[in-house]
């Protein structure tokens, strides 16, 4: 017997990306941080440039945000906003150590021209938020239990105009959704069930049935931390297990070394904000 993989298509995406040129762990403020371990920034700064040229061979448009010293996370730009149908609903910190990174995401977003909505919430971007746009006419996603709070959901849903499904992170090492969970395409998920409470298991099955599922070695090599284009599974190269599974799933995965941005708690979605008109 032949099995023919389902044939994917790519849409082509713009995002949002800060260069590591400060990255550094200076603090701890997640489980993967380790203020006693070095970091080659360096190196860092070359494995962040393979990721952007990678997303721009595949077609696809980079913004690049100016990194400002003394704020060594700023490389994580997905946590600086949350964009859905040209409205950026800004971020807001839990942690003092990033709350300065907030102001210049709006800065960027205000001067290109897009609808800021400012926050009164805590919430850290699209770390803790995903978009399916296929999906029920448009579904958001989002974590809560480290660093959003559930109120920026409802917030989350009275800016956006979507539904916002609230899903409770319980693993500390997953601590912001996209640790744990992302978007392959514009309808489907693949995720880590125990990352998540038993309730937002059961959410999370009910709403895809269709998920690809990861074990608990993927999301520990920070496989989840993905960006899909409908096609292509841009993702860490440790994470083979996941690769596998995706392309049985007729994606195309297509691996990145960001070993370095991994001691700050972060893989390819965490450099990575996608604009959406
Ligand atoms: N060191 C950063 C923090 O703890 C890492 C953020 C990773 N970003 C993400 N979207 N998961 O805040």
């Amino acid at each position: 017997m032949v099995f023919v993989n389902q044939q994917r298509m790519p849409r082509k995406r713009t995002f949002l990306m800060c260069p590591p040129e400060y990255f550094a762990v200076e603090y701890a403020i997640n489980p993967w941080m380790d203020t006693d371990q070095p970091v080659d920034t360096e190196l860092a700064v070359k494995q962040w440039e393979g990721l952007r040229e990678t997303l721009l061979r595949l077609g696809h448009s980079v913004h690049v945000l100016a990194p400002e010293a003394g704020l060594p996370d700023m490389v994580f730009a997905a946590n600086g906003a949350f964009v859905v149908d040209g409205i950026a609903y800004g971020a807001r910190f839990k942690h003092q150590q990033r709350t300065a990174e907030a102001a210049l995401h709006r800065a960027f977003y205000e001067e290109a021209g897009w609808r800021f909505m400012a926050p009164s919430e805590t919430n850290e971007g699209e770390g803790d938020f995903a978009y399916l746009p296929r999906s029920h006419g448009g579904l958001i996603l989002a974590g809560y239990g480290f660093r959003t709070e559930l109120a920026a959901h409802a917030e989350a849903q009275e800016m956006l105009n979507h539904p916002v499904v609230s899903l409770r992170l319980v693993d500390p090492r997953f601590y912001h959704l996209d640790t744990a969970l992302a978007a392959l395409d514009d309808e489907r998920v693949v995720y880590f069930p125990g990352a998540f409470s038993v309730a937002a298991q059961k959410v999370l099955a009910q709403l895809f049935p269709d998920a690809v599922l990861a074990d608990e070695v993927d999301a520990f090599a920070f496989g989840l931390n993905l960006v899909g284009d409908g096609q292509h599974v841009i993702l860490n190269n440790e994470a083979s297990g996941l690769a596998s599974k995706l392309a049985a799933a007729g994606y195309t995965p297509v691996m990145v070394d960001l070993s370095e941005l991994k001691k700050g708690g972060g893989s390819v979605k965490c450099c990575v904000a996608e604009l959406r008109r």
